[in-house]
């Protein structure tokens, strides 16, 4: 697909089926993520998959809407505090990378007809517990991977401000 094609049609989607995900699409997928860029180049992350069913049901406990419930897998993009690059006045890149990474995953998941959704509204504290992450590890976004479910009909026209309303020349 043509790059402004998949940034046209993506779309967060909230209805899975349980197919399985073929395991050379996950590895293109995180491929695109390891690509990502960093601040300095610092790379500070690490890409959790949680496929196991034990797993996969903590992890829907830190985010319990039905919907969320059939994916076959979840992908937590994980941040450390003790490899992000901070500038000088205390800024830290931390979150803005992980976010970038994020992007690229939704993007490239996209682009090989698989379905995720963006989710930053999981139980933060339940999260950490699950994964046992030290104080210096961060993670703010999570993403269900897998195909729509059967009865899923793309949204189609996005929502968005107008072009006029958000930009201006200086
Ligand atoms: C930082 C961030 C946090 C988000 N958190 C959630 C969330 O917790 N639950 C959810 O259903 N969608 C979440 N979304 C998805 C947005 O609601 C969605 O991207 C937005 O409404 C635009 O719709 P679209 O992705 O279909 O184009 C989040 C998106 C971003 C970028």
């Amino acid at each position: 697909m043509e790059f402004l094609e998949i940034i046209e049609n993506r779309e967060s989607v909230r209805s899975y089926s349980n197919q399985e995900v073929e395991e050379d699409k996950l590895t293109k997928i995180l491929e695109a993520a390891r690509l990502a860029p960093s601040a300095a180049n610092r790379q500070p992350w690490e890409f959790i998959i949680v496929k196991s069913k034990e797993m996969l049901e903590k992890v829907k406990q830190t985010y319990q809407r039905d919907w969320f419930y059939n994916a076959p897998l979840i992908i937590i993009v994980k941040g450390d505090k003790n490899q992000s690059w901070k500038r000088k006045d205390g800024y830290d890149s931390i979150e803005t990378d992980l976010a970038i990474a994020m992007t690229y995953i939704i993007l490239a998941a996209f682009d090989l007809g698989l379905a995720t959704c963006w989710i930053g509204a999981f139980d933060e504290s339940k999260l950490r517990r699950v994964l046992n992450l030290k104080e210096n590890e961060v993670v703010y976004a999570i993403t269900p991977l897998g195909y729509p479910d059967k009865n899923y009909e793309p949204k189609g026209a996005k929502d968005r401000k107008d072009l006029k309303e958000i930009v201006r020349f200086i």
